[in-house]
């Protein structure tokens, strides 16, 4: 009887099917708030140092993520040429998480410790200068722009508060830090953390 009536009233119908499509997606999710594996950081897992935190908002601002994921999946293809695969306790810090979707360019989560400081410099310059085949933008202006010291410290607050472990020192020593720091030298600094935590690479 009652199913005539859900049957017989697509308001009633639809309310329903809502419910039950929320109430899956919650019961895959919600759990994973609670998990020590999505919540917690890998052992060894420090937050961003000030020049590696004005790196990564420049690898933001000039849309690197946009070409190029951090986010390694378990499958061998992936494995044999990037290292190991991502795990969720690298991110915990990360706000917002870059993992991306489209890769134009490489993987980049564990591009850190691959490549000198001198190439990725040259490679930022323009890249053809050393992988002649690439179509990746050039970024020469990144040699010009200092970054703003003054704002580093507000960054970590800002991070703070959303649960990054940053200490008073970190934060009140962060403008000397990057102090007359250029552009180019945070970017290279921020890539060459990345994905460093888990040594292992294959
Ligand atoms: C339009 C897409 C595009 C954008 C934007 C882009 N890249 Fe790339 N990137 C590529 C491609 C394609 C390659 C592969 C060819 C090469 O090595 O230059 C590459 C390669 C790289 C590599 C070498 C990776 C490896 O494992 O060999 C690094 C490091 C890199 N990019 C960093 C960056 C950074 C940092 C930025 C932002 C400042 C950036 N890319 C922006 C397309 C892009």
């Amino acid at each position: 009887m009652n199913h005539d009536l859900v049957e017989k009233n697509i308001g009633l119908m639809m309310v329903l099917i809502v419910v039950a499509i929320s109430f899956g997606a919650l019961v895959e999710i919600v759990p994973l708030f609670f998990q020590a594996e999505t919540t917690e950081p890998v052992e060894g897992l420090k937050p961003l140092n000030a020049q590696q935190l004005e790196g990564r908002d420049i690898y933001i601002r000039e849309g690197c993520n946009v070409c190029h994921s951090q986010m390694i999946r378990p499958l061998r293809a992936e494995t044999e040429r990037y290292g190991h695969y991502s795990v969720a306790g690298e991110s915990v810090y990360e706000h917002p998480f870059l993992w991306g979707s489209k890769r134009t360019g490489p993987d980049l989560a564990r591009v850190g410790g691959r490549y000198s400081d001198d190439w990725h410099k040259l490679h930022l310059y323009n890249p053809r200068d050393v992988v002649p085949e690439s179509n990746m933008p050039s970024f020469p202006w990144l040699w010009e722009n200092k970054i703003d010291s003054e704002i580093t410290g507000k960054r970590m607050a800002a991070l703070r508060m959303v649960g990054v472990p940053y200490t008073d020192e970190d934060i009140a020593g962060a403008a000397a830090k990057t102090k007359d720091l250029l552009e180019i030298d945070a970017l290279v600094a921020y890539l060459q953390q990345l994905g460093t935590v888990i040594k292992h690479r294959r």
